[in-house]
């Protein structure tokens, strides 16, 4: 069955296009020392949901976490899409495989700050970073090469 509509495709590249954006704060993070400015908090930043008063350090950190969530919204929903409306065992396979990465490498990002930036969880979180925008950027491509209604 063909998917519901080719703005999917917008969507699926706007997602890489975020994840991009969070890899790219997430370096500025780890290269000014930025990766405790939100403390050993997650979800929360410091204990709020927006800090309010916020230095450099904090607002790295926070801004890595919304270009992520951000980024996450926008995936799910591509990868739900097509699992529910396409017939093509790629483009599942594709969504399936990102969506495992990506929620991993969330909890990931979690662990990290709840366990003080340890180096190996660290390391393993920029690992994991390529992975994950490896499958969303096949995935994109996948589903620019499949065939889609509207
Ligand atoms: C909300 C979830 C996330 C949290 C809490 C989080 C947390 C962090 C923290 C604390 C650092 C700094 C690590 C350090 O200084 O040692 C970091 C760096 C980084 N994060 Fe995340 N992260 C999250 C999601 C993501 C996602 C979804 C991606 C990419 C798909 C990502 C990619 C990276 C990269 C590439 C770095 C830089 C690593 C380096 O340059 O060594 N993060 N993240």
């Amino acid at each position: 069955m063909p998917l519901p509509s080719a703005k999917i495709q917008v969507y699926a590249y706007a997602g890489v296009a975020l994840l991009f954006l969070a890899v790219t704060i997430g370096a500025f993070t780890r290269a000014y020392g930025a990766g405790m400015g939100c403390g050993p908090d997650w979800p929360t930043c410091n204990g709020e949901i927006v800090p309010l008063t916020a230095n450099t350090a904090t607002l790295l950190e926070y801004f890595h976490r919304v270009a992520a969530g951000l980024g996450f919204v926008l995936i799910t929903y591509t990868a739900y899409l097509s699992l529910k409306a396409s017939g093509d065992r790629g483009v599942k396979l594709w969504a399936t495989a990102t969506i495992i990465a990506l929620v991993t490498q969330i909890i990931l990002g979690a662990v990290v700050v709840w366990y003080h930036l340890n180096p190996p969880l660290s390391a393993l979180h920029t690992t994991l970073a390529i992975v994950t925008v490896a499958l969303a950027t096949g995935m994109a491509v996948k589903l620019s090469h499949t065939r889609v209604r509207g």
